[in-house]
């Protein structure tokens, strides 16, 4: 069935896609498709088939020079928001360092070719294994997050197993909570006292673990790290954590002080958000102002602002279903799998056709995915040009980050391949997944 006449609920006029959502590369091929890359999407669907992850490799390698613009070489790239090898050499190309948080990370972004030197270590609950491969790796820091935490470094340095690759001991920063609560999800605050992350400032648990780590002389604490939570819309957030960090660094002498990521980006529209230049000038500026020793090396590890607009989902429309006087679901081949963030956060999103990225989207659906429950929703009341058709190929934006990063099997369904588009050319960077990649684990 088609859409056009079936499709019900409020028939709100709406324009084409903002075309500021879509990748910078974002261009009309001749016949009015959607081109990012150079490359033709609805082409590239009929080589790798849908669901597919679209990621504008220009797009993601301006971001990572605006960083390291804004922040200096060595600004580090939270893997998190997006990982695979290639990513982790595109960012290691670009100068950037990487920050990864597991012991799977770690080992992500050393295969992708970075040197341990180049990699920041987090995680609030590191094992000793994690913390032996850290080491072992030559890790440029190891962002110290608990007293256990400390435990475990202490008897591994009394083990020995703290001498570095490196002809140096190995570095550590401090993670703090500094107190500050962004206007963000619950989910991904982390700034605020009450939290399973870091040390409080406040309460003086940051200056104990100042102390702890002063005789671990196998180990050198050269700063201090935060991060206060993700989707961050402004910079005063950030203005309030230096402000709160500050005092900390200049107390203890250290050398470094990072501000963790967090900058948001517009995922539809309506919204806007600080680029990663003006995010930098707040944070210099706050820096400044709040006094920090211009020796102090000031940086910064973002991850959404690189990754996320820089890609598009692009799914096969397979049943359009109409449930009179209630509403229309436009139902694709992927859903919470591939992107779980509208049931974790009530995240919005938008949707159009590649095929005709200038059409008006006039009618209301609620798109959908494969899953087996009614939180499966990609967009809630999503708008959709009137000729949508079953077997369209439907796209959605800003899906670049932690969409692929926290994509699952839920219901056995394979994941989605990766895609790196540029000069006309596409490389499929991570494959699409088989049956005997379902199987490979069982016994
Ligand atoms: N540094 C640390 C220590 C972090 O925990 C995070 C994100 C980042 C940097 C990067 O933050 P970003 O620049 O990407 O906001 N799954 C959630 C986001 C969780 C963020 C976790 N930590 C989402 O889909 O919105």
């Amino acid at each position: 069935m088609t859409a056009s006449q079936p499709l019900s609920g409020a028939s709100v006029p709406e324009g084409p896609i903002l075309w500021d959502l879509l990748p910078d590369t974002s261009a009309l091929s001749g016949d009015g498709h959607l081109n990012i890359g150079g490359v033709d999407l609805m082409q590239l669907v009929e080589e790798v088939g849908t669901p597919v992850f679209v990621y504008d490799e220009d797009h993601l390698r301006d971001r990572c020079r605006e960083a390291v613009a804004g922040f200096g070489t060595g600004v580090a790239y939270a893997t998190k928001a997006f990982l695979c090898k290639a990513m982790a050499a595109l960012a290691i190309e670009e100068n950037m360092a990487l920050d990864v948080s597991t012991g799977g990370e770690m080992a992500v972004a050393l295969a992708g070719g970075a040197r341990g030197e180049q990699l920041v270590f987090h995680g609030n609950n590191k094992s000793s294994e994690e913390l032996v491969a850290a080491l072992g790796a030559g890790v440029g820091r190891i962002v110290v997050d608990s007293f256990d935490e400390i435990s475990r470094l202490r008897a591994l340095a009394a083990a020995g197993l703290t001498s570095s690759p490196a002809s140096r001991r190995p570095r550590l920063l401090i993670r703090v909570t500094p107190g500050i609560e962004a206007h963000t999800h619950e989910y991904v605050k982390t700034g605020q006292e009450d939290t399973k992350f870091g040390f409080s400032v406040a309460s003086g648990a940051a200056a104990e673990a100042v102390k702890a780590l002063s005789d671990l002389a196998e180990l050198e604490l050269i700063g201090v790290h935060a991060h206060i939570g993700s989707q961050i819309f402004e910079t005063s957030a950030f203005v309030e954590e230096i402000a709160a960090l500050v005092p900390f660094v200049i107390e203890n002498r250290f050398s470094e002080c990072c501000v963790g990521g967090g900058l948001g980006v517009a995922y539809v529209e309506g919204e806007t958000a600080p680029s990663i230049t003006q995010w930098a000038q707040a944070v210099h500026a706050a820096a400044s102002t709040a006094g920090l020793p211009p020796t102090v090396r000031l940086t910064a590890e973002p991850g959404r602002a690189i990754v996320a607009s820089a890609a598009v989902t692009l799914y096969r429309v397979g049943t359009i279903k109409k449930l009179p006087g209630l509403r229309c679901y436009v139902a694709v081949d992927g859903g919470m799998s591939d992107n779980p963030r509208p049931v974790l956060y009530g995240s919005g999103y938008e949707a159009f056709l590649p095929r005709a990225p200038l059409a008006t989207r006039p009618f209301a659906a609620r798109l959908v995915g494969k899953h087996c429950e009614s939180g499966d929703v990609i967009v809630d009341d999503a708008r959709l040009p009137s000729d949508l058709v079953v077997g369209d190929v439907l796209a959605t934006p800003v899906t670049g980050a932690y969409g692929f990063a926290m994509s699952s099997n839920y219901n056995r369904v394979l994941r989605p391949p990766v895609v790196f588009v540029s000069g006309g050319r596409y490389r499929i960077v991570v494959r699409r997944e088989t049956v005997t990649d379902l199987l490979a684990c069982e016994a």
